[in-house]
């Protein structure tokens, strides 16, 4: 808790008069939303006392503040993953810290891999559920100031707010899938087996991340949004020559990232 409030406190002193009412974490090769936000102002991770810092491909590491859709709101340009080493617990630091200030709902983006085979790259997901095959971040003491020990995961992800994606989406001549998502360690990439193992259970898309700040989120009683990007197509049959690869993960995240970007921006103008 001593972590999360000096983070919080030297931001707070960052962002002066600035009180941002969303928080967003733009996932692996999204972050050129940040470009978007008008009069932003940039707080680099590593100038923050005690803070993680992400080590990921295409993660920059900053917070950006500033308005977005006539709202300010403050981005985290990379997120940290569990997979770089970092205990659960500095996974979710960056989003207790937007929860400590002031932040009113949450949304989250990640690059992930299309589980469901009507799923092609390019495509985005509106996330409905997940599945958490994370170790789970509310381990341990419970943060009595943040929310309670037992807390309720029965709407994970906010259904107002994904009747509005999906109307807005329409209207925007979007194409958006919904559907689960299911968050594992990383950081290798699933086998044939393993990608079949997650249809089966249920998910459209298994990403490394997304789920433990979903769950902090929840815990404080924070709203939710989030959305995938497909970046690859889990088959159970590759070509001879197919590989699953970090760089093309990124690049795919890129071209579709103006698309989700548009529907972020008309989602938070309309909330
Ligand atoms: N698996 C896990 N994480 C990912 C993938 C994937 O196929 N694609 C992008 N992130």
């Amino acid at each position: 808790m001593e972590r999360i409030d000096s983070a919080a406190a030297y931001l707070r002193e960052k962002l002066g008069t600035r009180t941002p009412v969303i928080g967003i974490v733009l996932g692996s090769g999204l972050g050129k939303l940040a470009d978007q936000i008008e009069n932003q102002l940039v707080i680099p991770y590593k100038d923050i006392p005690d803070f993680p810092v992400s080590t990921a491909i295409g993660h920059k590491g900053n917070f950006i503040v500033g308005s977005l859709g006539g709202k300010c709101v403050l981005a985290m340009q990379g997120r940290i993953h569990y997979y770089e080493g970092y205990g659960m617990e500095l996974v979710v630091l960056p989003v207790r810290v937007m929860i400590r200030l002031g932040i009113r709902s949450l949304f989250v983006s990640n690059a992930a891999g299309g589980t469901n085979l009507d799923y092609h790259v390019g495509d985005l997901m509106i996330i409905k559920d997940h599945i958490n095959l994370l170790p789970n971040p509310l381990i341990g003491p419970n943060l009595d100031g943040l929310g309670p020990r037992f807390p309720d995961m029965t709407r994970p992800y906010d259904p107002s707010i994904i009747k509005l994606a999906l109307r807005l989406a329409a209207e925007m001549g979007i194409e958006v899938h919904q559907g689960v998502y299911v968050g594992g360690t990383g950081p290798s990439y699933e086998t044939p087996a393993e990608y079949k193992y997650f249809r089966l259970i249920g998910a459209d898309a298994v990403g490394m991340s997304t789920v433990p700040e979903v769950i902090a989120a929840r815990h404080a009683g924070i709203p939710v949004f989030g959305m995938s990007v497909i970046t690859n197509e889990a088959h159970d049959d590759y070509a001879d020559d197919y590989v699953n690869d970090g760089h093309d993960v990124v690049v795919a995240a890129d071209a579709a990232a103006d698309k989700m970007t548009a529907l972020f921006i008309r989602i938070i103008e309309s909330l």
